[in-house]
């Protein structure tokens, strides 16, 4: 199996392992820290996110403070490791030696806490280490700053071994040469160390940094990788650096899609999550949001002002100042402005959904046009209908919703309410101001209102009345 860098491994002998049971005290939150959002996703999905880039898909995940949100929210994607007390990143590790030893040849160990970790660095890091045939390997970075961080002390070049900020004297402190907590390791021979660490640190700590020395002193090769790009080991401790973040990889995003051929037209205020996927020649206007695995096509205009989660949009589809959530949009749909289209909206080919209309659960189309204040719920509208202004599938009853089938061409008058259960069939017309609670058959007229009387003159006589 190939990942997308170009590295060719045997998928089941490389295994992944995502340290993620720290509490995270510093964000002073109810949440667990992994399940933070940086671009709209928890920190520790885009952790997966980047093993499975580097083509990765056997991925552990060691959990403890809040550790039942964090397998809700991974689900069945990864396994889990119990770490019950946090007593450091190498007893996180041991914690999962049921789930790895034996069951790969080499681990990759990633923290959860650092959502700029590309699946890049990773694979770099892993290419290397399979290649030099090490027993653990790496990843450094060089920074201005590196308060905070595992120094890298070399010896002669080599790698010596990892000193801990609160560990370190002041030679040590001033090394610009940081661990950016991304290893490989060889599974075997990390077990056969991890039982030697001892918590004799300023932490009173099993620190995982302590391997790799006790690998040298075994006589294994140890690798010390520079990165080129140190943004990658920018952790997350407390929420002012989550918001750093953020833009930190905001700005990544925005700028990968430019590179393909996508106009972002103000980045400083566009957002959009790292799994979304954009057609080239699709424009982004300002003050837009784009999350979940939201797919739109090309040719496509998005925004102003728009708010798009977890849905699929074809070519040459228009949305402006409209909310989209869980819904299909073909090709060439017109929404907006001020539409709100909830979950299960599917929308066919040049449908139009104009002002103050929301959809929600419901089949339109193609080239359906409502387009001014509708509520169409729990429906399905057929081709080439017309959807007069004001028109209200009444779709609950108090208990219980009721679907709402409107045929091809139909047109429905303004200010109609069609009360479901209610089918219109095709063809058929509903006079404008109808309470339709019975079905129409297919090029019938129905009128559900009261007829008009007009009484000539009866305002000259009503005047009068009043008059002194
Ligand atoms: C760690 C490294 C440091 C490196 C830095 C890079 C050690 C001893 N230090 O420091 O050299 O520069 O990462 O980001 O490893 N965790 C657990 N269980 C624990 C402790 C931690 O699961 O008992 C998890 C945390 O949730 C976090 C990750 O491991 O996701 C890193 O732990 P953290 O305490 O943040 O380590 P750092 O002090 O940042
Ligand atoms: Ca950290």
């Amino acid at each position: 199996m190939a990942s997308q860098y170009g590295l060719t491994f045997n998928m089941s002998t490389v295994a992944g392992l995502i340290l993620a049971a720290g509490k995270g005290t510093r964000m002073k939150s109810e949440l667990p820290k992994v399940l933070h959002e940086v671009c709209g996703t928890p920190m520790v999905s885009l952790a997966l996110e980047a093993l499975k880039e580097a083509g990765l898909s056997h991925v552990t995940v060691v959990i403890g403070h809040g550790g039942d949100k964090v397998q809700e929210e991974l689900g069945d994607a990864v396994s889990f490791a119990w770490q019950h007390e946090q007593k450091g990143t190498g007893h996180a590790v041991r914690m999962a030696q049921e789930a790895l030893l034996g069951h790969c040849d080499h681990v990759v160990v990633i923290p959860g806490d650092t959502p700029l970790l590309s699946g890049e660095a990773i694979s770099q890091l892993l290419q290397a280490h399979l290649a030099s045939g090490a027993a653990a390997s790496v990843l450094t970075c060089e920074v201005a700053e590196p308060k905070g961080y595992g120094r890298i002390v070399r010896e002669g070049g080599a790698f010596a071994r990892i000193v801990e900020e609160k560990d370190a004297s002041p030679e040590v402190k001033a090394l610009k040469e940081v661990n950016s907590g991304v290893y490989a390791f060889h599974t075997a021979k990390l077990f056969a160390a991890l039982p030697r660490v001892g918590a004799a640190n300023a932490q009173g700590e099993e620190y995982l940094t302590d391997v790799l020395a006790l690998l040298l002193q075994d006589g294994d090769r140890v690798e010390a990788l520079p990165f080129d790009d140190a943004d990658i080991l920018m952790g997350v401790n407390d929420r002012w650096s989550l918001a750093e973040a953020d833009a930190l990889l905001r700005r990544k995003i925005l700028r990968r899609l430019a590179d393909s051929g996508v106009t972002i037209v103000d980045p400083n205020s566009t957002y959009i999550s790292p799994q979304v996927k954009i057609g080239p020649d699709t424009i982004i206007e300002p003050q837009t949001y784009i999350t979940g695995q939201s797919v739109i096509g090309r040719n496509c205009h998005i925004g102003p002002s728009t708010r798009i989660k977890r849905s699929v949009i074809g070519d040459g589809t228009y949305v402006y100042f409209s909310h989209v959530a869980d819904a299909e949009l073909g090709d060439g749909v017109k929404v907006g402005p001020f539409a709100h289209l909830r979950p299960g909206s599917q929308l066919g080919a040049g449908t139009k959904i104009g002002n103050f209309v929301e959809v929600k659960n419901a089949q339109l189309g193609p080239k359906v046009s409502a387009n001014h204040l509708s509520y169409i719920g729990d429906a399905t509208v057929g081709a080439g209908t017309n959807i007069g202004a004001g028109t209200i599938t009444c779709n609950y009853d108090g208990f219980q919703k009721h679907r709402t089938t409107i045929g091809e061409n139909v047109f429905v008058g303004s200010n109609s309410t069609l009360v479901a259960p209610v089918e219109l069939g095709n063809g058929s017309f509903v006079a404008a101001g109808s309470v339709i609670t019975k079905n129409v058959q297919g090029d019938a007229l129905a009128f559900g209102r009261a007829r008009q009387e007009v009484k000539e003159g009866w305002a000259v006589q009503w005047r009068a009345k009043f008059k002194k």
